[in-house]
């Protein structure tokens, strides 16, 4: 592939765009600027530099976050800022979108793609995707209601009963909930179900993924992307 085609591929604009940066010599490969839009890189491994900034070549992007409180991950964001705001303007550019939501004030790993069907695989009920979830609570956690949330509970609005895959006390007030559904405000309106409120929800995991200790709040990093699989 073309040095132009790998740069647009990758987010740095329209085709005119990425030939215009090449020609500027505002990229290089392994420390030497690259003025040809016609020279083909070899793409594994291939790391180039635009502006100064490196950039792994990802034929598809999967991306972890960790999301702040006070970001909102809809398409058009009502009251807050978007989450996509966090994320450099080629990645926003190449069409990285959330996989699944958060609410405004969940915090914790949100993973992004550009991949609709690998999106689409993440969210879809019938992948059974494990979320897990660290929440804080406004009333003390008994027994009966763990062994509530484990059994399943009527969400208000929603016959289908909720069931908590896993649930396990972390503190008087506080829960270690694996559920691995996606419904609005989920965890939220089970913890209303057993007569409690969440106070704080911060996502730990999502599917294999666990939110790095060193990946700070509004940080994000790449994830490499699995071959799909045939389901
Ligand atoms: N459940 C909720 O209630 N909110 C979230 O952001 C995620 C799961």
């Amino acid at each position: 592939m073309r040095l132009a085609q790998i740069l647009y591929s990758q987010g740095f604009g329209n085709r005119r765009d990425c030939a215009a940066l090449i020609a500027a010599g505002r990229v290089s490969i392994a420390g030497r600027i690259v003025d040809d839009a016609d020279f083909e890189p070899a793409l594994d491994g291939l790391v180039f530099e635009v502006a100064g900034r490196a950039w792994p070549y990802h034929p598809r992007a999967l991306l972890m976050l960790n999301k702040p409180a006070g970001v909102e991950c809809s398409r058009q964001p009502q009251h807050h800022a978007s989450v996509l705001g966090l994320l450099p303007e080629p990645l926003r550019r190449r069409g990285v979108q959330p996989v699944g939501r958060l609410d405004q004030d969940t915090t914790g790993l949100l993973m992004l793609t550009d991949d609709g069907a690998l999106n689409h695989r993440l969210t879809s009920p019938r992948h059974h995707v494990d979320k897990v979830y660290e929440v804080g609570l406004k009333h003390e956690i008994d027994e009966a209601a763990i062994a509530a949330l484990l059994a399943g509970v009527v969400l208000h609005d929603d016959p289908a009963p909720a069931r908590a895959l896993a649930c396990e006390r972390s503190g008087d007030r506080a829960l270690r909930l694996t559920i691995a559904e996606g419904r609005y405000h989920q965890v939220k309106r089970m913890m209303a179900a057993v007569g409690n409120r969440v106070e704080t929800l911060h996502r730990s995991g999502f599917g294999r993924w666990t939110l790095p200790a060193d990946l700070a709040s509004g940080q994000w990093r790449w994830v490499e992307v699995d071959p799909p699989s045939s389901d």
